[in-house]
């Protein structure tokens, strides 16, 4: 098929590559001159694993293309797929004015039969208005040309957004009318089994599905840092209860891990969305306005668990808010840095991926010192903090540890350490339950 991707970032760049992938044909076009200069030349503007192979791959064999002019990417191609931002507004409502303009846009440029897939996740209703505004716009024009919209909320990982996006758990497609199921099966058909199904609903359900399975996976996760909480009182380790819990086929074995809790551009964005969604149609989402809090105060945990970090030497080892992405949007190694510059620590901080990122984010500060390599955010530290589970901090050991660090001192916020080792090596090891 012939699609064109709108938007360049993680979900339109990734479902743009996967899509050339599966033999489609694609073009993707986004409103970021330099982004898309910078695609042309391979440049991809984040760190994703198997990304940049994808593209380069699928840019030589051409059936992958980039563009900035919106109107002709539409007009070439027969589905077009809206992977725009939907940020926060203030308030926390989800500002969907991008996906209505990639609307209006379609509507400006169709010449023929199209279908507009919107996969950016947006507040139930969003389909109904963004089918009105592109009606408006061929109004405007004075033609009839047909269109059908569908609702095809996107689940991908940043980190493994091109497995996740290749072989996704399931696909939801939010539609009312038949000829778009048939286009929908077309499209999906390399990418679905009977194991990977693609579930019709309407729109509006396919919208609320993606809210609902983000919330979810925060509720999951504030749920175990809360049972952390408890053991940390009951002197229980949580990586046992983590153990007895997750074989239990009800519970999963997914994001049931205890840690300074959740960042990402994501889980916050979407509860805090759903939240205010219900606020104006006077519904009170208590549970996830919880499951909010005792994630933003889970991002000091450690600082509650420790209460020796004025004025020391802090080796931050993660600053990602998850392995595997740079990524730091809503990272707890936000929270944490800010919170030993109070604290008039001097602090090291090292990152695989994330640490432009992090700095940019962050700002300079006297205090932050980036380091290139984790000796050297060791080197002299009283204390070190580990924030993301990066595999390769797993690898750290005692020996390693003695041979840099001038303290003795570990606060494992993801509990990557093994505990006992380093107790016995003469560490003061405190982790998260
Ligand atoms: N990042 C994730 O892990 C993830 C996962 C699932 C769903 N989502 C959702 O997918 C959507 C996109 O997220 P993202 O992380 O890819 O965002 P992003 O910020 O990485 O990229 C968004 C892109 O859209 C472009 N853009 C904005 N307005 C445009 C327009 N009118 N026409 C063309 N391009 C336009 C921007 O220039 C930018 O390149 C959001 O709704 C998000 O909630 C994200």
């Amino acid at each position: 098929m012939k699609i064109t991707v709108l938007g360049a970032g993680y979900v339109g760049l990734t479902t743009a590559a996967c899509m050339a992938e599966k033999a489609h044909k694609v073009i993707c076009a986004d409103i970021d001159r330099q982004k898309i200069n910078g695609l042309k030349k391979n440049n991809i503007p984040f760190f994703e694993p198997g990304l940049d192979k994808l593209v380069k791959k699928h840019l030589q064999l051409k059936n992958l293309q980039f563009s900035n002019s919106l109107k002709t990417a539409i007009q070439n191609s027969d589905v077009i797929i809206c992977c725009v931002w939907t940020p926060p507004k203030k308030n926390f409502k989800a500002d969907i004015m991008a996906v209505i303009n990639a609307a209006k846009d379609f509507g400006q440029s169709i010449n023929s039969y199209k279908i507009l897939i919107i996969k950016s996740t947006v507040p139930p209703g969003t389909n109904k208005i963004c089918a009105l505004a592109i009606q408006e716009e061929i109004k405007k024009r004075n033609i009839k040309v047909k269109f059908d919209i569908v609702s095809n909320p996107e689940f991908l990982r940043q980190g493994s957004a091109v497995r996740d996006t290749l072989k996704p758990d399931r696909i939801v497609a939010g539609i009312n009318n038949k000829k778009s199921v048939a286009i929908i099966k077309g499209l999906y058909k390399s990418f679905q089994s009977k194991k990977r199904p693609i579930i019709f609903t309407t729109p509006e359900s396919a919208e609320i599905i993606k809210y609902a399975a983000n919330s979810y996976l925060a509720m999951k996760l504030s749920f175990i840092n809360e049972i952390a909480g408890f053991c940390e009182i009951a002197g229980v380790n949580i990586k046992e209860i983590e153990k007895g819990l997750k074989f239990d086929k009800r519970i999963g074995l997914d994001y049931l891990h205890a840690g300074v809790g959740y960042g990402g551009g994501c889980l916050k964005k979407d509860i805090n969305a759903m939240i205010h969604f219900g606020k104006e149609k006077k519904y009170n989402f208590k549970l996830l306005k919880v499951v909010d809090e005792i994630n933003e105060k889970q991002k000091l945990h450690l600082f509650d668990r420790y209460k020796g970090l004025a004025d020391k030497n802090v080796a931050v080892l993660g600053l990602s808010f998850k392995p595997d992405t740079d990524s730091v949007k809503e990272a707890a190694s936000i929270a944490v840095v800010n919170k030993l510059i109070k604290l008039k620590a001097k602090i090291k901080v090292y990152d695989p991926a994330g640490l432009s990122a992090f700095l940019k984010a962050a700002g300079k500060h006297k205090n932050i010192m980036p380091c290139k390599k984790p000796a050297d955010a060791l080197r002299n530290a009283d204390v070190l903090m580990i924030l993301t589970a990066w595999p390769q901090f797993k690898k750290i050991t005692p020996e390693f540890l003695k041979k840099h660090m001038k303290g003795r001192v570990i606060l494992d916020g993801r509990n990557l350490l093994n505990q006992k080792a380093f107790k016995k090596a003469g560490f003061e090891y405190i982790g998260i339950g």
